[in-house]
Order: C-alpha cells, then structure tokens, then sequence
C-alpha cells in the first residue's frame, strides 16, 4: 500500500470548540474585547482527522454526532470541508453537542477550555460493529468512555489476531483515568501525555518512558509528547529523543497534542522509522501552534520542506 492509499479510522469525541482569540489572558471581572470569535468541531478524534487530512491521508471519523442541532451542522460542515469521512459517525438525536469554549491567549499560544456537556451518549460498541476494519492502514483511539471501550478495543484485538496482516492499533491515554492501564497492553502505538504522566508522578520524558514502557506488549511502542520540550519514544529499537520545532511566533496550542499523535500515526503508516517519526510528529505539532485552528497546516509543512513523500 503506498502513502496515498492508506486510511485511518480514528474513534473519539467531537465537540464544538468555540474559540476566542484573546489578546491576553482575561482579568477576572473585566471586561475585554475578543480578536476573533470562530466556531469549530474540536474533540481530539475530530482533530486528528483535520491534522491527517492536511497531510493528505483519507479518515474516516467515529464520533457520536447530532446533526439536527446547529452545532452539529456546523461540526458536519467543517470537518467535510476537510474531506473527512462522517459516514462512520454514530449519529444520535435529541442531545445537545458537547461545547467547549476555549480562551487562546495570543501572548503565548496558551489554551484554557471550559468544557460544558449536558448528557452525552459517545460512541457506542453497536455503531463500531457497523464498520469494516479491513479497509483500514490504522486505527487510533482515544481512551474515554470505557463502558464502550471496554467491548471495542478486545473486538479489534480479537479481529486483529487472526489476520496475517494486522491493523495498527494506537491508544491515546490524554487524561489519567486507572481504567486505561489495563489498556498500555493493547496498542501497537500508546501515546501517554505529560499530564497523565505526572498525575501518576512521573515528571520527565525519561522518567515517563521507565514508568510505562513494561506495561506495553511485546514490540509496542510508547510514545511521550511534553510540549515545548519535544517527545521521547521508547520501542525494541531504542529510546529516541526529539526536541520540538517552535513557530517564530506561538499563537494556539489548542489540539497541538492531537496534531502530534496524527503526526506520528501517519509516519509510521508510511513505514517510516519510529525515531524519524517522532520528528516528524514533532514538527507537526511546532508547525500547528503558529496557526489559528489548522487550515493551512500541510502547506506550512511543504513550505518548511517537512512533508513526508
Ligand atoms: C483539544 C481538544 C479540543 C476540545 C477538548 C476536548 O485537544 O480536543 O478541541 O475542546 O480537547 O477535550
């Protein structure tokens, strides 16, 4: 399979980012004029279409959705003016979308999200069953809503177990939930974040990397993002470091974590090495956090010379 066919299925939460571009961050009980106010599907699964879509990987989203809402339309909309496959999306009525309203500091790039959901059913294991995996290069999950969890990751293992060609599977472990360790043992990719990281007292890459890596099944990878200090790996074939390609200017970080983790996903799908990889993922990320949301992001990269062929 070359680059251009390969085709990921990534499983998560949408939501409605509503973003305001802020000067500086808001003073307490004062009153500030926002730069720019954009409504847009956020939600780290969403996001991780957006980012594979610049990069011009074919995705197919699994996110529960209500399009007969105005947030809704307006999350359809967008993320098919990506070309992003909402065919897959667990479609549900009569429930509000998930919203996050999400100060971005200007000044530093800084992200703060106030994240309101009313009851929200998330992706349930009926609409999972509807897809065939077989058409996919990868399969990315992000670790959340672990009733359903608890029936979707065993049904892919057990899918994968009897094929001569396994799916990837990653998993992103984003916010420390003890339901997720069982899971270090699944993925052929585990992406654990600084914050999960530390909560559990790990508080350096390397530290990070000696915590997590024996819960991993044989020949796994796990992957570090830290923010403005690069990422570190850790597989059979080495520990790897990359430092992180800052923009000239900062300007939002919202779903720079997300743009890393599609960023991995699509070097190693193209069989690039995990450490070349990491870079890659790295200079994603760098090239994300200069822009406002992520249009723009794969011409960025051409522009830099960082697209992979
Ligand atoms: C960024 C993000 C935002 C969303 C929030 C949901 O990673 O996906 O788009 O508001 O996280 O947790």
């Amino acid at each position: 399979m070359d680059g251009n066919d390969l085709k990921f299925l990534c499983i998560g939460m949408v939501c409605l980012d509503e973003l305001l571009y802020c000067k500086y961050y808001p003073i307490e009980d004062c009153l500030q004029r926002v730069l720019e106010r954009r409504l847009r599907p956020g939600g780290n699964a969403g996001n991780n279409c957006k980012v594979l879509s610049e990069l011009k990987a074919k995705c197919d989203l699994l996110g529960s959705l209500n399009i007969n809402c105005t947030s809704g339309r307006i999350i359809k909309e967008h993320l098919e003016s990506f070309g992003i496959n909402l065919d897959k999306c667990d479609y549900i009525e009569g429930y509000e979308v998930p919203i996050a309203t999400c100060i971005i500091n200007e000044e530093n790039g800084s992200r703060t999200s106030l994240y309101y959901s009313e009851e929200w059913p998330e992706v349930s294991y009926e609409a999972f069953l509807k897809i065939d995996l077989s058409q996919y290069s990868w399969i990315h999950l992000e670790m959340r809503n672990f009733d359903e969890l608890d029936k979707i990751i065993p049904k892919i293992a057990e899918w994968n177990s009897g094929r001569r060609n396994p799916v990837p599977v990653s998993l992103e472990m984003e916010n420390y939930d003890e339901r997720c360790m069982k899971y270090m043992s699944y993925g052929d990719v585990i992406f654990v974040s600084k914050d999960f990281a530390r909560d559990l007292g790990y508080n350096s890459m390397s530290a990070a990397l000696d915590g997590f890596y024996g819960l991993l099944k044989p020949g796994a990878s796990l992957v570090v993002p830290w923010g403005e200090e690069g990422a570190a790996a850790r597989s059979p074939g080495g520990v790897f470091f990359s430092p992180a390609f800052p923009p000239e200017k900062v300007v939002d970080t919202l779903g720079a974590g997300d743009s890393f983790c599609a960023g991995i996903m699509l070097a190693l799908a193209k069989g690039r090495p995990l450490e070349q990889s990491l870079r890659f993922a790295c200079q994603v990320a760098g090239a994300k956090v200069g822009l406002r949301g992520f249009k723009g992001l794969g011409e960025v990269l051409r522009q830099r010379g960082a697209l992979l062929d």
